[in-house]
């Protein structure tokens, strides 16, 4: 027997026990007749002793010659400390040992295994397995798991059963680009991995499952953020005879139970909002409603004097920031660069102070009289004490830019307090988005979301105008799900394929099994997917996903630790048919 107690285990109670523990040697005080051990694993810390006067010479030469992150297996007898450490559960105990062996020893770990580290990200990346030892990474994972724990409940009690699907399979379209891999039985033929199970948890609703789930991992290569993995997870679910009502309120109720279970937060709102209301407002389809500092448009009250600059403008648009007022000039200069810089793009900023007496003071002072400025401050319910924040320029790009500055100041304001949860739902998305770059347009969500009823002949005339029966749940300000009602007749999936730029040929080749699904009895369905990465990392009170994955892969898309991706030998390349061609 490795052991009969955890390190998190032994409390007062337990004196003059003997036990067998075994872990990691944590840290090791050296006093010269007496030798303390923290010994650690997943559960906690305990402190050993072995005393020069009561151990034989072999035993205590043995403790002083351990080294950090030996794996060791100690016997010994409960005892009570002296002096207790009231930070640690063990606190009150420690354990004089009469016997210990080593089970492995370590080199020194490159860097410290302690909450607080010394070690850079890229080398606690190469030794995740070392940081995954560590309290931070080590509890985010557990964290993660009660969080999948809390949703595969739900949902079986809910009635759905979770199907598992193929990760060898076709393009799905989901927007990003596709990871491929080579058949080596089918030469020349490659399969893509899922970026979704799509088309997959459609045909199990033409199979008649009415509810379906998956905890699944998705593959897309994209570029990469502190949200965004090449290969993540998602709560993939799906539902047959609903409409958009019933998925929202059952996934309400998902999200809902999370917040209790794993956060004791009951959420008194679940607000929606039209994707167009959320642009006009927030300047983004994901805005973060914990805090206000709404958008106020001011074309029709800026654009009558002199100021060209406004004037030329497609949107003028500010927003108040709480506060502000208190804001030095330098503090203002700071935030006007903070603007300008390439990744936000603006051109620069006009300010407006409220002042406490009532009074206004612009950085348009020469153009705009106290009126004019009283009515800009009517219409960003703007206070006294207060700084009026206005951008100007192409309506896209300003909202952007103001929805950025609107998140930058929030931070810096402290309105984004990661205990508060203000879920929303983002409703009415646009059918199809017009991509400059390809001068087409693609699915705003994927191809097989249906359009609002009746809207299917405006595709023809104005297809951008079109609303689809599609919606994210936005989170504190991040998308972590986002689903649709199908297409479920082939009438209507060709014409949308078509729509896209498919000719028949291309629709059939890539979704002629889904078409024909369709002609054998597929009821209406509908669904939704959960980014678990994103979802696990909110709920965490955290944006990065990072460390709530065991083993993530870095802004490259490389593992550091494995060294992946890796060059194949030219026995493997010859063999899949893809020997690099010599020049
Ligand atoms: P969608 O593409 O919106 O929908 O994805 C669903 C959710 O998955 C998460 N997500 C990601 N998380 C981490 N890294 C990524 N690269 C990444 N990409 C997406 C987001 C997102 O909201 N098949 C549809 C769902 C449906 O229609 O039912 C789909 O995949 O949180």
């Amino acid at each position: 027997m490795y052991r009969n107690h955890t390190c998190g285990e032994l409390r007062a109670s337990h004196i003059d026990e003997q036990v067998i523990l075994a872990g990691w040697v944590q840290g090791i005080r050296d006093k010269g007749f007496m030798v303390y051990i923290d010994l650690r694993d997943r559960y906690g810390i305990t402190q050993l002793y072995f005393d020069q006067e009561l151990t034989s010479k072999a035993l205590f030469e043995k403790a002083q010659s351990l080294g950090r992150e030996f794996v060791i297996q100690v016997k010994g007898k409960v005892v009570e400390r002296s002096s207790k450490n009231p930070n640690i559960p063990t606190g009150d105990i420690e354990v004089l040992v009469s016997d210990l062996e080593i089970l492995n020893k370590a080199q020194l770990p490159p860097f410290t295994i302690e909450d607080k580290t010394d070690g850079g990200d890229e080398l606690r990346m190469k030794y995740r397995y070392l940081d995954i030892r560590r309290n931070p990474v080590k509890n985010k994972l557990i964290f993660r798991h009660k969080v999948s724990q809390a949703v595969r409940s739900y949902l079986s009690k809910q009635n759905f059963i979770e199907v598992e699907t193929p990760y060898l399979i076709k393009s799905t379209p989901e927007g990003a680009r596709d990871f491929v891999v080579p058949s080596r039985m089918n030469q020349g033929q490659f399969y893509a991995l899922p970026q979704s199970p799509q088309t997959f948890k459609q045909l199990l609703m033409v199979g008649g499952l009415d509810k379906y789930f998956q905890i699944v991992k998705c593959f897309r290569d994209e570029d990469l953020r502190a949200d965004r993995q090449p290969e993540f997870t998602q709560i993939d679910c799906e539902m047959a005879f609903v409409e958009q009502e019933d998925i929202l309120n059952t996934f309400e109720g998902l999200t809902r139970h999370l917040l209790k279970e794993i956060n004791g937060v009951e959420v008194a709102e679940f607000p929606r909002m039209t994707y167009d209301e959320a642009i006009k407002t927030y300047g983004n389809d994901k805005p973060d409603i914990r805090f206000g500092m709404k958008f106020a448009e001011l074309n029709k009250i800026t654009q009558h004097k002199d100021f060209n600059v406004f004037n030329s403008a497609e949107l003028v648009v500010g927003i108040a920031v709480p506060g502000g007022n208190s804001y030095t000039r330098k503090d203002i200069d700071k935030l006007i660069d903070w603007v300008k810089r390439p990744q936000i793009g603006a051109l620069g900023m006009v300010y407006c102070r409220c002042n406490d007496d009532g009074t206004y003071k612009s950085s348009v002072d020469k153009f705009y009289d106290q009126e004019d400025l009283n009515q800009w401050a009517d219409a960003t319910n703007a206070e006294k004490g207060d700084l009026i924040c206005i951008l100007s320029g192409e309506t896209n790009k300003v909202r952007a830019q103001l929805s950025a500055l609107r998140m930058e100041l929030a931070e810096r304001l402290g309105l984004r307090d990661p205990k508060v949860f203000a879920p929303l739902w983002v409703i009415d998305f646009p059918l199809l988005e017009y991509d400059e770059e390809t001068q087409r347009y693609h699915a705003m969500h994927h191809p097989f979301t249906s359009p609002k009823p009746g809207q299917l002949d405006l595709l023809d005339s104005n297809p951008g105008e079109v609303k689809a029966n599609a919606y994210d749940l936005v989170l504190n300000g991040n998308e972590i799900g986002g689903g649709s009602i199908r297409i479920h007749d082939k009438k209507t999936q060709a014409i949308m394929l078509k729509h896209l730029g498919f000719s028949d040929e291309e629709a059939r080749s890539q979704f002629g099994f889904l078409m024909d699904a369709f002609e054998y009895g597929a009821p209406p369905h509908g669904g939704i997917a959960f980014g678990l990465d994103r979802l696990v990392a909110i709920l965490g009170g955290q944006e990065s996903i990072r460390d709530f994955i065991a083993f993530p892969k870095n802004n490259a898309g490389r593992d550091v630790m494995i060294d992946a991706p890796a060059p194949l030998d030219n026995a493997q390349l010859d063999e899949l048919n893809l020997s690099l061609k010599k020049k």
